[in-house]
């Protein structure tokens, strides 16, 4: 039986494809039931390796299974055939991922970006509290509902930590997700705490809604890690940025993961909080394009280079960045 008639004995009326994956495609299905469009993730099994059968896809599936928040995308049912196909019925996210959204719309004014990532830290929050780590946070697995909200989906990668005989978290050292939205710590393979490396590609996520570029230049994989370790972090002077929005996202690209802010230190920052901040930075220094990528999957377009004011940030050390002017 072919996809329109497994789905259709269910009540879903397959529609055009609205996106990719790694291991299948996503359509789009008018469910009658719900009496709306749905999305439905159809995996085949025999056309799947070993290792994602065995191990991402039962996680996956847990994890939707198990994770329900207005910002994250709903599962409404997971249903198998004897052949041995799996079809993963969820909330459509109308208006597709947040990275097209960017290259669209180009960088989002500061009020909006706050409402999206204030969405967006709760539900990692939500995550984070019941012990599961993304970790492949990145601008295309975040998607966007009719209204522009954002529901995050795709938990391939995400991994429900398990906890040793003193409740202590074992840590990771798999390297997951895209490496330019990846942190220090799990591109060296370092083993850590998941959940601090998710916090990292937050910053990598809010810098790129702010600036429409990615902080990063991830085609040369071990420069980067250089770069980022010293904590160069461009703020181009493109954008006219308030000093609590920068110092947010200095504060989630620390490199150091012991002094790198948990979720509930996110939320409570001066940025996110209302009455909303209206201070204007004092003048920056990067020029745009100059150090920073474009939100582009594929090739970069821009080199990072190292410029000497960068020089003050060197090291892990805790700096402050107001006080040194970075910004
Ligand atoms: N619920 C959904 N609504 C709309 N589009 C979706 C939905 N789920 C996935 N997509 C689209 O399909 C793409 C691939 O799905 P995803 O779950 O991210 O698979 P993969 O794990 O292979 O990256 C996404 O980048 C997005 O464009
Ligand atoms: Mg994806």
């Amino acid at each position: 039986m072919d996809d329109v008639a497994v789905l259709g004995k269910k009540g879903y009326t397959l529609k055009k494809e609205v996106g990719e994956g790694s291991y299948g495609k996503v359509k789009c299905a008018y469910c009658d039931r719900l009496k709306c469009e749905v999305a439905i993730k159809i995996i085949d099994k025999k056309k799947t390796p070993r290792d994602f059968l065995e191990r991402f896809l039962p996680r996956e599936i847990e994890a939707l299974k198990r994770l329900r928040h207005p910002s994250i995308i709903k599962t409404y049912e997971i249903f198998e055939t004897s052949s041995g196909k799996v079809y993963i019925v969820m909330e459509l996210g109308k208006k597709g991922d947040l990275l097209d959204h960017i290259k669209l719309e180009g960088a989002m004014k500061e009020d909006i970006a706050r409402i999206k990532f204030q969405q967006l830290a709760s539900a990692i929050k939500h995550c984070h509290d019941l012990d599961f780590a993304h970790r492949d946070l990145k601008c295309e697995n975040i998607l966007l509902d009719e209204h522009l909200n954002i529901k995050l989906s795709d938990f391939g990668f995400s991994k429900y930590l398990s906890r040793d005989e003193n409740g202590k978290p074992i840590l990771s050292k798999t390297f997951c997700g895209s490496a330019a939205y990846a942190a220090p710590e799990v591109l060296q393979g370092i083993p850590c705490d998941p959940r601090i490396s998710d916090i990292w590609s937050l910053g990598v996520i809010l810098y790129t809604m702010v600036y429409a570029l990615m902080p990063f230049d991830d085609s040369n994989v071990k420069k980067m890690i250089c770069v980022q370790k010293q904590r160069r972090i461009p703020f181009p002077s493109s954008q006219h940025l308030t000093v609590e929005c920068k110092d947010l996202i200095y504060q989630l690209l620390q490199p150091d993961v012991s002094l790198r802010m948990h979720i509930d230190q996110v939320l409570k920052h001066s940025w996110l909080q209302n009455p909303k901040p209206k201070t204007l930075s004092p003048v920056s220094t990067a020029k745009e394009g100059e150090c920073s990528q474009k939100p582009q999957e594929g090739k970069p377009e821009h080199k990072q280079s190292p410029k000497s004011h960068f020089a003050k940030g060197k090291g892990e050390k805790e700096t402050d960045p107001l006080k040194d002017g970075w910004f």
